[in-house]
């Protein structure tokens, strides 16, 4: 007999045919009767949750005998970790396989948004070019790029930087002594000493509007935001108006506070790149991430030790 599993929200594709094949699955997220569904599968001890899908301390309390939430994506702050620590339930979530696909599109995304590369693709599209050249671009060279998170993603990011020939400095709650680049505790003063912020921190409560009004003055006019981290460690609005009034130079964004709705307000802006949230999103590394995510409900179900537990 197939063991019951409770898919909290929606992951690739592929994965979830996989589960669905190898359990008595059931998808929350789109079920007409939550409550019904979450009375019918009171006894079970495994979740699959997702970042647009999660699980509250509400729902957990609803499924007395849980035991695994295995979670797909690197970041839970969707799941609600408190909650699950005192009810004695294991997390996982889905580190290293996205760590170099992240980064990619994180130097993309900074590239596309210093150059302007997508309004160069509009401007030939649109037949602007016959009409004259388009208005010079600023730099990447000669910048100091700050990095606000440094853990894998957070490095992965700074490696590729030093192919561009930039300084680094980051931020974080720890200094990383065998790391060679500058530390500053400080997320203002990293903005002051820095002409690019890079957001690559984990959200969640800790980090929620680190990037401040005060983070996005001292980065400055000539300065540039790049986030592929949570939306919610950026206070939007005072983006957005930094954006408006020229108060920082431009920003490249894959992540937002409440997406997929974005401020319509940034549609009209020609100094952002916007993206929705494709960081991680190619098949082989959802593949990868979805395989984690197997493999931690196989190991569940097997009684062996969880494959990556938080
Ligand atoms: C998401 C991500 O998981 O891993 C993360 O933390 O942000 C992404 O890879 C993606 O939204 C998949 O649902």
């Amino acid at each position: 007999m197939k063991q019951r599993l409770l898919i909290t929200g929606p992951m690739y594709p592929a994965t979830l045919a996989q589960l669905e094949q190898a359990y008595e699955a059931q998808r929350l997220w789109s079920a007409p009767d939550k409550d019904a569904l979450l009375a019918a599968m009171a006894d079970i001890t495994a979740v699959a949750s997702s970042n647009s899908g999660g699980i509250n301390g509400a729902t957990m309390a609803r499924l007395p005998k849980l035991k695994v939430i295995a979670h797909f994506g690197v970041g839970y702050d969707t799941v609600d970790i408190e909650a699950a620590k005192k009810r004695g339930i294991a997390v996982t979530n889905t580190p290293d396989v996205l760590t170099e696909e992240v980064a990619d599109l994180a130097l993309a995304l900074l590239l596309a948004t210093i150059r302007r590369v997508p309004q160069g693709d509009r401007y030939v599209r649109e037949g602007k070019w016959l009409k004259g050249a388009m208005a010079l671009t600023e730099s990447l060279q000669g910048r100091t790029v700050g990095i606000i998170g440094m853990g894998r993603i957070g490095q992965a990011i700074a490696r590729r930087c030093e192919a561009f020939g930039v300084k680094i400095a980051y931020q974080g709650p720890n200094h990383k002594p065998s790391l060679k680049w500058s530390y500053y505790p400080d997320p203002v003063a990293l903005a002051t000493d820095c002409d690019v912020l890079i957001v690559a921190c984990p959200g969640g409560e800790a980090t929620r509007g680190l990037v401040s009004r005060k983070v996005i003055d001292a980065l400055g006019p000539k300065g540039f935001l790049v986030n592929i981290a949570r939306g919610t460690v950026v206070d939007e609005p005072a983006l957005l108006e930094a954006l408006q009034q020229g108060r920082i130079c431009g920003a490249g964004l894959d992540v937002f506070a409440d997406e997929p709705r974005v401020p319509e307000a940034f549609f009209a802006l020609e100094n952002v790149v916007l993206q929705p949230h494709v960081a991680s999103a190619t098949h082989p590394t959802r593949t990868a991430m979805g395989q984690l995510v197997i493999d931690n409900l196989a190991a569940h179900f097997a009684g062996k030790p969880l494959v990556t537990p938080i």
